[in-house]
């Protein structure tokens, strides 16, 4: 049993696609270990993201996560953290539309920025991004 970190980002919260998109993933088999509504703020998005810190989109990145509520949550699967990806989809939503049409940035991004959801790419970043969201008390 693998765990992962699921954010369904500020765009996908907005057009009120969280249940959606909880949902998807448990109907996919998923248990649901955490759940969590809140918002980001700028230190702490920084933070989360620290490994694109150097990258030309890093900023932009930022911006948009602390541009409103997000919902994250912590999902519990065989294979979690590589399943979770392919349901995402692709990082940018027009590709993942012509790719990969069933997954949710294909249904509820926009493009490359505002994707709609994140998930944890390796057990590494699992490791540091669900202690950074959730307490031990947080979870079951
Ligand atoms: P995430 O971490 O959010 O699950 O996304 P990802 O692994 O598919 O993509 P990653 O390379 O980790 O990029 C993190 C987030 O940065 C934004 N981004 N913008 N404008 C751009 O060129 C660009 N590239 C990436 C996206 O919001 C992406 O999800
Ligand atoms: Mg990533």
């Amino acid at each position: 049993m693998e765990r992962t970190l699921v954010v369904v980002k500020p765009d996908a919260f907005e057009k009120g696609a969280t249940g959606k998109i909880i949902d998807r993933f448990l109907s996919e088999g998923f248990r649901l270990r955490a759940l969590k509504l809140f918002e980001f703020t700028r230190e702490q998005a920084e933070e989360f993201y620290a490994v694109h810190r150097e990258r030309s989109f890093f900023s932009e990145l930022v911006e948009f996560m602390v541009s409103g509520p997000v919902v994250a949550m912590v999902l519990e699967g065989e294979d979690a953290i590589r399943r979770v990806r392919e349901i995402i989809g692709p990082t940018d939503s027009e590709e993942a539309r012509r790719v990969a049409p069933s997954s949710l940035r294909a249904l509820f991004g926009t493009d490359k920025g505002r994707n709609a959801v994140h998930a944890s790419d390796s057990k590494e970043s699992a490791d540091y991004e669900i202690p950074f969201i959730f307490s031990q008390l947080e979870m079951v």
